[in-house]
């Protein structure tokens, strides 16, 4: 362990991937960091070590954080600083029960995330992945009054499943952007037909996933949540609608995707997530109507910057006993 200015100690911080180098060098700056020089995810044995040698733990999405990372006996972390919003690869009960701090990265990501989610539904709605493997493939005969016509996204109604910061930003982009009627359902918002901002807020999941042509999922990943949207759902949906899901893949049970999407139960996907990434299902990958894309909501140079930045904020913040920025179990 390296000294601070005073001689004292400085805190050890270990951080499980490479990040960029702004963030690297703050890092660096303030704490006794522990890089992963391979940027490979570390395997259940390197999380558990982090979380003996460190004070506090920087982990990504790629990181399994099980409940054993807590309740191992040398364990010396007292913080688990994320990167990125979503927390449903952290054990957060286990975390709460070891009086663990976590924290995570909100709002820096939600423009680039809504962004994204725009792009994939202009992508499947005007064939935007097969024209360009046709092309690639050197199969383009040329123009045709009727070739390659997708539907048009303007004016089309979208149903936001997740009112949440990044759900908003993708209803605020619909409905200014490109003139759709904008639906939302959540657990928590009350049901309203008129509301000031433009979204009607529907009374059930079901009347959402009948009324809408596109339905973009932005909820968190919880065990509410896993497969909220399973056979049944898809079944409501009408048979030209796409589904988007740039939030978690185990929010859609993805066999019963490929299954609706086979069937023409519904006509396209958008998907920046998937349930066992990097594993993709093997029935998607063949396939014309969807468009895949390696999640990648938040990767932009700015955001990824700016997510390291409000990491090292929590981190100060915790180290300087002060309260968190970015709390999502407060130690
Ligand atoms: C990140 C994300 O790429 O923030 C999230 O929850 O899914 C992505 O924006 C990822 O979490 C980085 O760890």
């Amino acid at each position: 362990m390296s000294s601070g200015a005073q001689g004292l100690a400085r805190p050890v911080v270990w951080v499980t991937r490479r990040l960029p180098e702004v963030v690297e060098a703050a890092l660096s700056a303030r704490f006794d960091v522990r890089l992963n020089s391979r940027d490979v995810p570390l395997d259940a044995e390197g999380l558990r070590r982090a979380f003996r040698e460190a004070d506090a733990v920087l982990p990504t999405v790629t990181d399994r954080i099980t409940a054993e990372c807590f309740t191992q006996p040398e364990r010396r972390a007292r913080l688990v600083a994320n990167f990125g919003v979503g927390v449903n690869h952290i054990d957060l009960a286990a975390a709460r029960g070891a009086s663990v701090a976590v924290t995570n990265t909100p709002d820096v990501l939600t423009d680039d995330t809504a962004d994204l989610a725009i792009l994939l539904m202009l992508s499947v709605l005007r064939r935007a992945g097969e024209g360009e493997r046709l092309l690639r493939a050197g199969n383009w005969k040329g123009w045709s009054p009727t070739g390659m016509l997708g539907a048009r996204l303007t004016g089309r109604t979208v149903g936001i499943i997740g009112l949440g910061r990044i759900g908003r930003a993708v209803a605020a982009r619909a409905r200014d952007g490109f003139g759709m009627r904008v639906l939302a359902w959540s657990r928590s918002a009350a049901p309203s037909s008129a509301a000031a901002d433009g979204i009607e807020r529907v009374a059930s999941l079901d009347e959402l996933l009948e009324r809408s042509d596109l339905v973009s999922l932005h909820c968190p990943a919880t065990p509410a949540t896993r497969h909220l949207i399973g056979a049944a759902q898809l079944a409501r949906m009408p048979r030209h609608a796409v589904l988007i899901n740039t939030a978690r893949g185990d929010v859609v049970d993805e066999a019963a995707r490929v299954a609706a999407l086979e069937s023409g139960t519904i006509a396209g996907a958008g998907l920046d997530v998937f349930e066992a990434e990097p594993t993709v299902h093997p029935g998607l990958l063949g396939r014309e109507d969807v468009v895949l894309l390696p999640h990648l909501g938040s990767a932009t140079f700015e955001t990824r910057e700016a997510m390291g930045m409000r990491a090292v904020a929590n981190l100060d913040a915790f180290f300087a006993g002060a309260p968190l920025p970015d709390a999502v179990i407060d130690s």
